[in-house]
């Protein structure tokens, strides 16, 4: 498996605060199949720093060399406060400086105009992916709006948390219902912690037993390729 967002460097944001830490979690990472990660620490001015992030990154990558997993960066961009960077230096904050950002919304509201924005990130030849949106209630409780979002070209990453059913039922509900609709390219284990990575490997169970294992390999390992190794022909298809 290949995981494209989780908080792994150390002292940089929610997730661990030491490298020892962000080697545990590494090393559970290996442990349940995952031999490559793209670390996506928060980007967000207003709550983190991400002046150690560079730098705390190639401790942990040095730390690791030995180890049969490698990691690559990239971050989890909160979309309305750091627009103007992404267009600015877009290298800088897609996963692995690939054409593919990962982004994130708040939890409770829809911020107004992210259909534009999505649009805008594609005429400068970004593609978003947006983060865990089973985890925005305004989506939750419009299927409708969410999918006129997703048809503005925007793919689509969900928590192995939330498929395993930690963030309630009807997060999980949805969940479920877009993958059934296959409209999810991406299950990621979003972990802050070495205990998330048990989580996302019963979350790959679950999603073999609801839509077979071609279509689960495929949203875990095979469409993350293609950002792993940029530049490539590959496109990801909606399908
Ligand atoms: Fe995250």
């Amino acid at each position: 498996m290949i995981d494209i967002h989780c908080h792994i460097i150390f002292g940089v944001d929610d997730g661990p605060s030491t490298i020892k830490d962000s080697v545990r979690m590494i090393l559970e990472a290996e442990k349940i199949g995952v031999d490559k990660i793209i670390v996506t620490p928060h980007y967000n001015k207003s709550i983190y720093s991400s002046d150690k992030v560079v730098e705390n990154f190639y401790k942990v990558k040095s730390r690791i060399r030995d180890f049969g997993i490698d990691i690559f960066l990239g971050y989890e961009v909160f979309l309305i406060s750091s627009i103007n960077e992404v267009f600015l230096q877009r290298e800088q904050y897609t996963l692995n400086k690939s054409k593919y950002l990962l982004f994130e919304l708040p939890f409770d509201i829809l911020p107004i105009n992210i259909n534009e924005t999505v649009l805008k990130l594609h005429s400068e030849g970004i593609v978003p992916i947006i983060a865990h949106p089973e985890r925005n209630m305004y989506y939750v409780r419009n299927m409708q709006k969410f999918i006129e979002l997703i048809e503005t070209g925007c793919l689509v990453q969900v928590d192995a948390a939330s498929i395993v059913g930690i963030h309630g039922s009807n997060v999980k509900k949805f969940t479920k219902k877009l993958i059934d609709l296959k409209v999810v390219q991406f299950v990621a284990s979003d972990a802050h912690k070495p205990e998330d990575y048990e989580i996302y490997k019963k979350s790959y169970d679950i999603v073999k037993n609801w839509a077979g294992k071609e279509y689960t390999d495929k949203i875990f390992t095979h469409n993350q390729k293609v950002i792993i190794t940029p530049p490539s022909a590959e496109i990801i298809s909606k399908e």
